[in-house]
């Protein structure tokens, strides 16, 4: 059922290391300003800590989206139209994509995701509610253009690419981003994408710091993890998560920030912070209707339909490929 890429996505050194995970901690470490990318998050705990960031009362991004889903899910169908193959850009376990489906009349549902037993068990979940409905799972990364399975080739397609996770992306890398969706999905696609808006900066930061300390957790979770694969001797209890606002980039930062000067070792290499110094985690940039008409341009994509929830949180776009065209 599920189309190889015939290239192994994880590497393993002898001692069953993931190789870019080393590399980018120990390269990531190495900066003046400390940072890790995001996606070294999502270990087994990380995945179920992040499932709990979208339930929380102060995390308002999921259920708003879920609300225009469903509020809007006629006028998107009208605008999308019939018999497109759903192509989504890291596969949902949630309740979004279900109510994608139903609403338009898709001819084939392809989810892309990077872990292929997630995969393959949200895909069969899939398959199950959508009896009829043809589901090829690709296995891949989606930073890069995909090779759809042939069976999909001549369907149009509309990608899906929810959960505002192009915010987790600096302008340059989601304009990549947006431009090879548009060479995997080919000439007609259209793109419904979760953007979230700039807002109240006390609401903001609430959302990535709740009460509970869920998103703490989470953060702080990847020190265990470099702890545990990287053969680290991290004081965890020595740091503090903390969600700052950046104006400069209308983004959220996640910082792990050292309380006291600290010392540690991972992998053998030794390193040292100051007490206050930070390493940065993660980014999530919050957009205004006209900041997102301008990164989907710089992508290739033309706005064709725009919603928010009923609070004005949280905004979802359907978006047209556009001809590439050069410009003086
Ligand atoms: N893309 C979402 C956002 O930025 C979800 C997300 C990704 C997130 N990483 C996160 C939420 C870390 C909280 C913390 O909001």
């Amino acid at each position: 059922m599920t189309a190889s890429t015939g290239l192994k996505l994880v590497e393993r050194d002898a001692s069953g290391v993931d190789r870019a995970f080393r590399a980018d901690v120990l390269a990531g470490l190495a900066q003046p300003q400390k940072a890790i990318p995001a996606r070294w998050f999502y270990d087994d705990a990380g995945s179920e800590l992040f499932e709990d960031i979208t339930r929380l009362p102060e995390y308002y991004a999921t259920r708003a989206e879920t609300e225009i889903l469903r509020a809007r899910s006629g006028e998107i169908a009208d605008l999308v139209g019939p018999g497109r193959a759903v192509v989504e850009f890291g596969s949902g376990s949630s309740v979004k994509t279900p109510l994608l489906l139903s609403a338009i009349d898709p001819s084939a549902y392809v989810p892309l995701d990077i872990a292929g037993d997630f995969l393959r068990a949200s895909s069969a979940a899939l398959a199950e509610k959508f009896p009829g409905l043809p589901v090829w799972p690709v296995e891949a990364d989606f930073m890069r253009r995909v090779e759809l399975p042939a069976e999909a080739a001549q369907l149009p397609k509309l990608g899906f690419f929810p959960g505002s996770t192009i915010g987790n992306m600096i302008a340059r890398t989601a304009t990549d981003l947006l431009r090879s969706m548009r060479e995997t999905l080919g000439e007609g696609a259209m793109l419904l994408i979760g953007m979230d808006l700039v807002k109240d900066e006390s609401v903001l930061t609430a959302a990535y710091d709740d009460a509970a300390g869920v998103t703490a957790a989470f953060n702080l979770n990847l020190l265990t993890r470099i702890n545990r694969e990287l053969d680290g001797d991290i004081d965890v209890e020595a740091f503090r998560h903390e969600a700052r606002w950046n104006d400069t980039f209308a983004r959220i930062e996640m910082h792990l920030v050292a309380r006291a000067d600290v010392s540690f070792t991972v992998s053998g290499q030794p390193f040292a912070m100051r007490a206050g110094t930070s390493i940065h985690t993660e980014n999530s940039h919050k957009f205004t209707r006209r900041s997102a008409q301008t990164l989907l341009a710089a992508g290739g994509w033309e706005p064709r339909g725009r919603w928010t929830d009923s609070a004005g949180q949280f905004m979802l776009v359907l978006a047209e490929a556009c001809a590439p065209r050069s410009a003086p």
